[in-house]
């Protein structure tokens, strides 16, 4: 894709989540942006907040009854994701954890109580109509170990080797270079360090143009990986043991799946 094609793109969808987060921010105005589906508080790929019609067989994977239990109203109403990248990064008390697309802030939230007091969430966005509406939240939710960052996830405002789990909830499909932001990934966590992410992919055999026809880049299909792409690119990223795994079919060939993979403790 041309540089111009690719700065078209983000732009597009910095225009269309920031809508999404005014939605939430100023509801009488009535924002008339769409993610995936026409609403604007609509999880951005069909399988974010649980409903079990929604989820099929596939809901150990998404928010369990009660989890967001506690998080202001706005944080929950704002879950764009198609997973919860909480149930597969198994976070532990002290770690240091990083939120890639960290929108309304759930997951950042969320991971703050789990790492507790010791440890520390971070999330990076690059629209300031989310930042907004997460730093509003982490305020209402009264947490201290959360801090909202600006920045693209393919240039991350954070230092090599400061973080022990990246976290990331359908945000990598819709970046224009992908390759930049596994690198990104790579560099921030330390030695031993892992990610769990939730994002859509591709069946192997749909073309670029087979997904396109798919849905929409901004609606979170035109721009996912294929399985194959997403192994590929971790492996030439530096990661080991990662694995992509199909949870939900979204639409026909591409599905939500769950994401994990390692870097290795001796680089
Ligand atoms: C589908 S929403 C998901 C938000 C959140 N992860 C959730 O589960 O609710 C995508 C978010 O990623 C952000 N985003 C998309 N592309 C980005 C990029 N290249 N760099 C930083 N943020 C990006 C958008 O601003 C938006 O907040």
């Amino acid at each position: 894709m041309s540089d111009q094609t690719n700065t078209d793109l983000r732009e597009e969808v910095r225009s269309r989540y920031a809508a999404a987060a005014r939605a939430v921010l100023e509801p009488d105005v009535g924002a008339t942006a769409s993610c995936c589906s026409g609403s604007a508080i609509d999880p951005c790929c069909g399988a974010g907040l649980a409903s079990e019609e929604a989820v099929g067989g596939f809901s150990e994977y998404l928010y369990r009854e009660g989890e967001t239990d506690g998080l202001p109203e706005e944080a929950v109403q704002a879950s764009l994701g198609c997973g919860n990248p909480l149930a597969v990064a198994d976070l532990h008390e002290g770690e240091r954890v990083l939120d890639l697309g960290s929108g309304g802030g759930i997951d950042v939230l969320l991971s703050a109580r789990r790492v507790g007091p010791s440890g520390f969430a971070y999330g990076v966005d690059m629209t300031d109509e989310m930042l907004a509406l997460a730093r509003a939240n982490a305020a209402k939710a009264g947490a201290t170990n959360v801090e909202f960052r600006k920045g693209e996830i393919e240039h991350l405002p954070l230092p090599d080797a400061s973080v022990e789990v990246v976290i990331s909830n359908c945000v990598i499909n819709l970046s224009t270079d992908k390759p930049a932001v596994l690198a990104e990934m790579f560099r921030v966590l330390v030695p031993g360090g892992r990610i769990g992410i939730t994002d859509v992919v591709a069946d192997d055999h749909m073309s670029a143009a087979d997904r396109a026809a798919a849905g929409s880049y901004v609606g979170c299909i035109a721009g996912a990986l294929s399985r194959a792409e997403y192994l590929d690119g971790l492996a030439a990223a530096g990661f080991v043991d990662a694995s992509v795994t199909f949870t939900t079919e979204t639409v026909p060939g591409m599905h939500s799946a769950i994401i994990r993979a390692v870097k290795p403790s001796t680089a």
